[in-house]
């Protein structure tokens, strides 16, 4: 692949989960693959666990990693095309870029959405200039509308834990839980993509009224406002608040109590309860669910690294 920014930028899934699955059981197996790259892992928001995989998983390849925060540690950037940069904004992006492609063979970025201005929002302005100016791979480390490098994480988690059991396909249920603030809606566009590409589980989305997800993302997927229906049987599932694509950007208050709970797993076939991190304990889901064999969100987390090498991995088979 050449760059990484969203699922369309995968290929075959499966051969990417393997491979992630291998550098689990061996992670130095391709430990000279990188051996003379760098790649520069840049942050305009906040990260733990994306910061430290990728550099991990850089590491295990023999990559150099250097991380920069921009705005923190650099200039402010600017991102408006022909803007009078007489304000707050110290640097274009036209100029910062090509830069970073000078000094790096693979560029990291992470761009959050404004959940002010859907349109652009959606078409990913921040992240598209840096690939437009940068002229090198570059890998979405979570954008505006989608965090491929955390859904392939999840579907490598989920393929670990597939029940034995004589059913086709598992039940997946994204469920919308509570926030105190409003977030983008990155993480479950970004699932939902995924696990429809995959095309290996009974896909269900519960959320409450006025928070339907981009049917983009949803393509066929089954949609509820009935979390209680939706998680009848659920092999696995995955919490994530966020915040509404149709009031764009806006919490607007549910019904009912969404918070996940250990009596509401009750009705599932004993589901493995996923998130992406960070939680909000005792407002997203319980302690008790968190803190249950049921929840399999350190692993979750813990398998950021290879679903990472994997895909440098190949980014980096595609620049020998
Ligand atoms: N899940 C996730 O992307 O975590 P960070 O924001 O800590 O990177």
């Amino acid at each position: 692949m050449k760059n990484f920014l969203s699922v369309n930028d995968a290929g075959d899934i499966n051969f990417l989960v393997k491979t992630a699955l291998n550098f689990k059981k061996n992670p130095l197996a391709s430990q000279t693959l990188g051996k003379g790259k760098r790649i520069g892992l840049m942050f305009l928001n906040p990260s733990m666990r994306t910061r430290l995989s990728t550099q991990i998983a850089a590491q295990n390849l023999g990559m150099e990693a250097i991380v920069f925060n921009a705005g923190q540690d650099g200039w402010s950037l600017e991102f408006e095309e022909g803007a009078v940069m007489n304000g707050s904004t110290a640097e274009h992006v036209k100029d910062a870029a090509p830069i970073l492609g000078k000094y790096f063979d693979i560029l990291g970025v992470r761009t959050f959405p404004s959940l002010k201005n859907r349109e652009e929002d959606y078409s990913e302005k921040i992240l598209q200039q840096f690939v437009k100016y940068s002229g090198i791979p570059v890998v979405s480390l979570e954008s505006a509308t989608v965090h491929p490098l955390q859904s392939l994480t999840d579907i490598i988690t989920i393929t670990e834990h597939l029940p034995v059991k004589t059913k086709a396909k598992p039940k997946v249920v994204l469920t919308w839980a509570p926030h105190v603030k409003a977030l983008p809606q990155c993480v479950a566009n970004s699932f939902s993509q995924w696990i429809n590409a995959w095309g290996q589980a009974d896909f269900i989305i519960a959320n409450p009224e006025g928070y339907n997800l981009d049917k983009e993302f949803t393509g066929d997927a089954t949609i509820t406002n009935d979390q209680a229906q939706a998680l009848k049987d659920a092999d696995f599932v995955y919490v994530k608040n966020w915040s509404s694509y149709k009031y764009y950007g806006k919490i607007i208050p549910a019904e009912k109590d969404w918070m996940l709970t250990k009596n509401k797993l009750a009705v599932t076939n004993n589901a493995r309860v996923m998130h992406c991190l960070p939680v909000r304990r005792n407002v997203e889901l319980s302690d008790e669910v968190l803190d249950s064999d049921n929840s399999i969100i350190t692993e979750e987390s813990g398998n950021r690294v290879w679903a990472a090498q994997a895909v440098l991995a190949d980014i980096l088979n595609g620049l020998l």
